[in-house]
């Protein structure tokens, strides 16, 4: 494994004002090596609680860390603010830029925008498919999935399932990562199904997994399987959430498994009542700081090999793949101690019983 090595890439010489005389220390760097600015635009406030709460505090914790300068944004959900606020940070001098796509086509424009302006690219979080960032910094989504697949069926196994129902709340059908999720969960799933052992019930994909059209969309699903669901596979901790609002209606909380993933403070409250299943914990600190580092080297012209890449096509995109993690009852103080979320959001009034059953002090 050729991990963690530091190449410096080409100097490139066309600074303005020439190169300065040999033997001039005076700080005046005729380099390529530019004093970084970061700039990251984070897709919605709404899709996940995630993007704010957790991605916007470690960036600016990585970003302070490493005291470079930097401006993070939110697009919310809005493609053509997505591309005003990715021209503004042009502009503006950013010499990194870092995105979470709302679909690949928008996506792409914008990397392709700042790559001709000489602003270093990254995908964060999600891969721009066809695009042109340096480097995706995500998860193993493809694991965030199986690992969703195989909670879904330890819990139903727990509930004592026969032949279960099984519905699908996908993600958002223009993100990468919904796909990989889909693969991962089908991966587990599809061969129950394939035997028999499990029923395919109905599946759908939520448009920018908005979690409002989401609870519309189990509503339905419920109404067409005649209320007869035993287990949602729901890609995101929002999506688990509007399952869980409908089954409540319907008195089925508790009784139909639900998934989830983000580790959200909503999530893991679900998880502690007994209404969600499962998420999966993504240490966000983690894939902050990655893609903080690389932004970082990228401005001072440096380039790292990350010793591992993504295929996206034809082209081989140097990528960070973090590894995520399953939650369920007894080790949501797991991602307490990792100080992703605190006690005190976690138990408050009504989770505070569910909070001392499960061990969290
Ligand atoms: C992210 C998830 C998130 C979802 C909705 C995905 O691309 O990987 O963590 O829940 O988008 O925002």
């Amino acid at each position: 494994m050729r991990k963690g090595i530091l190449t410096i890439a080409a100097v490139g010489l066309l600074t303005t004002g020439g190169l300065t005389a040999c033997g001039d220390d005076s700080g005046d760097k005729a380099a390529s090596a530019k004093t970084p600015k970061i700039g990251v635009i984070l897709p919605d406030s709404k899709s996940s609680a995630r993007w704010e709460t957790a991605d916007r505090r470690f960036l600016e914790e990585a970003f302070k860390a490493a005291g470079v300068k930097y401006d993070i944004q939110n697009a919310q959900n809005d493609k053509t603010a997505f591309q005003t606020i990715a021209d503004q940070m042009i502009t503006g001098g950013v010499t990194a830029l870092m995105i979470v796509n709302l679909d690949s086509g928008t996506g792409k424009a914008v990397l392709d925008k700042a790559k001709s302006q000489g602003v270093a690219t990254i995908d964060y979080d999600r891969l721009t498919l066809g695009g042109s960032a340096q480097y995706y910094v995500s998860f193993d989504n493809e694991t965030v999935g199986k690992l969703q697949g195989e909670g879904l069926s330890k819990c139903l196994t727990e509930k004592g399932a026969k032949n279960p129902v099984v519905a699908y709340l996908n993600g958002s059908p223009t993100d990468n990562n919904a796909t990989l999720f889909k693969a991962g969960y089908d991966s587990v799933l599809k061969p129950k199904f394939d035997a028999k052992e499990y029923v395919k019930g109905p599946e759908d994909a939520v448009p920018a997994w908005d979690n409002a059209q989401a609870a519309t969309i189990f509503e339905q699903q419920l109404t067409k399987a005649n209320g007869k669901i035993d287990g949602v596979l729901a890609a995101n901790d929002g999506l688990g959430n509007a399952a869980i609002s409908i089954l409540k209606k319907n008195k089925l909380n508790g009784k139909v498994p639900v998934t989830g993933q983000d580790a959200s403070t909503e999530g893991l409250q679900n998880i502690l009542a007994g209404d969600q299943c499962m998420t999966v914990y993504k240490a966000v600190r983690e894939e902050a700081k990655a893609a903080s580092d690389l932004a970082i080297a990228l401005a001072k012209g440096e380039k790292k090999d990350t010793g591992q890449t993504v295929k996206d096509g034809d082209r081989d995109v140097p990528s960070v793949l973090l590894t995520p993690k399953a939650i369920y009852k007894d080790s949501v103080k797991d991602v307490i101690a990792d100080g992703y979320v605190t006690k005190e959001e976690v138990c408050t009034a009504a989770y505070t019983k569910f909070c001392a059953e499960a061990g969290i002090s």
